[in-house]
């Protein structure tokens, strides 16, 4: 329990959005406190770091991380086009920020990731002469990756999410060149690797829209399948890239318990919530995906309505009891990015709108949602 008042939370105090927003919310504003704190018995709270938060030139973009949140995952820096961008180079510079921030604020620290279809160049799967590797020589390649990787970070990552989003809608294994290359067991060699690179870290695999039927029964195919090969597989990354109508709390809610019976963690790893008309009626996060933008796909350019505000607090809160009911599987809730001016949700999957998706507005100052998230924790 937090008993001094931080100086953002004074700023905090200071702004609130305004009386007639904070209805039903007074007891939160007098009391407010950090959402480590307010959740530090149940699980840890992060975020997603950007290059310019990494590398300290948004003083209070750090500031606001260092006060609210004990977690941190690296936005793109450990992507494989950024952190290992040609054959033999790697380039740690700004992951080793990363890290160094994490460790100097005594935070749980991520690594995102290794394995995945994404933001990974394509020389990656070819040989010299432009050809498909064999087999053999992209397992010899990803475990070089994952060696380097992981094992320069031993010890200090705590946590990888190994291998990412490889499920189909359906639930079939996507057909992306790391399974036509290496078959299936991809997946297991990938956990394998991470392993033998730094035994101690917490493995997870990470996809999204868990909560649709057929994906969520693939992903426990999958993770039922790694456990009884012996993987270490510890924890299910649930992304959460969520809108204000989809998914359901009760969705949400049966799909942590149907990973808990697995025997594995859950971890709401990459949460926002979309409050703009979808552009498609696909639940996907596939960052490939690129609508073409329409006026009426982007209606809050000058303001989010008061109406839609407490509707995203109430969605948060909601989201938060559920998260709070599985206290004992879910191991963190990270937010994908700080401010709503931070959001990748400003470019996707419709480039160039304004979308107001986290905790935080543009100007640093927490919205309602943020008191919604507070309150949760608070019953
Ligand atoms: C996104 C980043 O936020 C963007 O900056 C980048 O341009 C594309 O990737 N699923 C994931 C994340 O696992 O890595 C993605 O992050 C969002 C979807």
């Amino acid at each position: 329990m937090q008993t001094r008042r931080s100086a953002l939370q004074t700023i905090i105090l200071a702004g609130v959005a305004g009386p007639s927003l904070l209805a039903g919310f007074p007891a939160v504003a007098e009391e407010v406190k950090s959402l480590k704190a307010a959740y530090k018995d149940d699980f840890v709270v992060g975020v997603a770091m950007n290059a310019a938060q990494i590398a300290g030139k948004d003083a209070l973009g750090d500031s606001i991380i260092r006060a609210q949140f004990n977690s941190i995952s690296p936005e793109n820096c450990l992507k494989w086009e950024n952190v290992h961008p040609e054959p033999g180079r790697y380039d740690f510079v700004v992951p080793d920020q990363y890290v160094a921030f994490g460790e100097k604020n005594g935070m749980f620290i991520l690594g995102h990731n290794l394995v995945w279809h994404s933001q990974v160049p394509d020389w990656v799967f070819h040989d010299d002469k432009g050809d498909l590797l064999t087999r053999d020589a992209l397992l010899a390649r990803m475990q070089d990756h994952i060696r380097t990787v992981v094992g320069r970070y031993k010890g200090r990552i705590q946590s990888w999410d190994v291998v990412n989003e490889a499920l189909n809608d359906d639930g079939s294994l996507r057909q992306s060149l790391w399974y036509k290359i290496i078959g299936d067991d991809y997946i297991a060699k990938a956990f394998q690797y991470a392993h033998d690179a730094d035994p101690e870290a917490q493995l997870n695999y990470n996809d999204y829209s868990l909560v649709d039927e057929s994906k969520r029964h693939g992903a426990v195919a999958l993770v039922t399948k790694l456990k009884e090969q012996g993987i270490p597989v510890a924890t299910v990354g649930m992304q959460g890239h969520y809108n204000l109508d989809w998914p359901s709390a009760e969705l949400v809610d049966a799909t942590i318990s149907d990973f808990a019976k697995l025997g594995v963690k859950v971890a709401v790893s990459e949460f926002d919530i979309d409050v703009l008309p979808p552009a498609t009626s696909q639940h996907t996060a596939d960052v490939a995906l690129n609508i073409k933008q329409n006026p009426t796909l982007n209606p809050y350019a000058n303001g989010l309505p008061d109406r839609v505000q407490k509707q995203l607090a109430k969605r948060y809160g909601d989201l938060f009891d559920v998260f709070v009911k599985h206290r004992d599987v879910v191991n963190r809730v990270t937010f994908w990015g700080l401010t709503d001016a931070d959001s990748w949700k400003n470019d996707w999957p419709v480039k160039g709108r304004t979308n107001y998706p986290l905790l935080f507005d543009r100007s640093g100052q927490p919205k309602l949602a943020y008191y919604a998230v507070i309150r949760a924790a608070r019953k």
